[in-house]
């Protein structure tokens, strides 16, 4: 199955410019749904994960599947004030400004192995962040899986994700 078929592009979307992947219309079909999830359960389910860090809002759809299917925990990350307890935060810069995400301190411990998941990578800001929070709970073991990699992005975000092992579905 050809997953990228399954990903709407829209054209100047959320600004004019930007060509928005859309994977509301993979996730709605429950065979492509099934794979996404499936493809990602098999390459990461003999490397001892043992919690997955998903990054709202997109990230937690899949990433709660996959933690079901391989046996792992699921940790969410949040964008700022959404979280109720004490959390550790990490900022990061958007094309205009800042935003911050959040996680509780007591979600991981050093001895966690990490799937870190996203829908999609982009400039990698999002996922360095998420990457920083795990290492502020001291993690030592670290991957990344995301559905969609927008390759043709290159900067210097992606040459420090470069160094962890990432698996993506669908790349740009
Ligand atoms: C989007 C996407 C990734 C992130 C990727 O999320 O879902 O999380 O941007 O971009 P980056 O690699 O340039 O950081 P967004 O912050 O738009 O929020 P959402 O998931 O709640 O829609
Ligand atoms: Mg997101």
């Amino acid at each position: 199955m050809d997953l990228k078929k399954y990903i709407r592009e829209i054209q100047d979307y959320p600004i004019e410019g930007i060509n928005f992947k859309d994977i509301t219309t993979l996730l709605k079909d429950e065979k492509a749904f099934r794979q996404v999830v499936e493809e990602i359960s098999s390459y990461f389910a003999n490397k001892g994960i043992t919690k997955i860090v998903s990054l709202e809002s997109r990230g937690f759809i899949v990433g709660g599947a996959v933690a079901y299917c391989i046996n792992a925990g699921f940790v969410p990350i949040r964008k700022k004030g959404k979280l109720p307890s004490k959390t550790v935060k990490e900022s990061y810069e958007l094309e205009y400004g800042t935003d911050t995400i959040e996680m509780h301190e007591d979600a991981l411990s050093e001895d966690d192995v990490v799937l870190i998941h996203d829908d999609l990578l982009a400039t990698g800001g999002t996922a360095l962040a998420a990457l920083k929070l795990v290492q502020q709970m001291n993690v030592k073991k670290v991957y990344f899986s995301f559905i969609c990699d927008l390759k043709f992005i290159e900067n210097g975000n992606k040459d420090i994700l470069s160094q962890y092992e990432t698996h993506s579905l669908v790349e740009y």
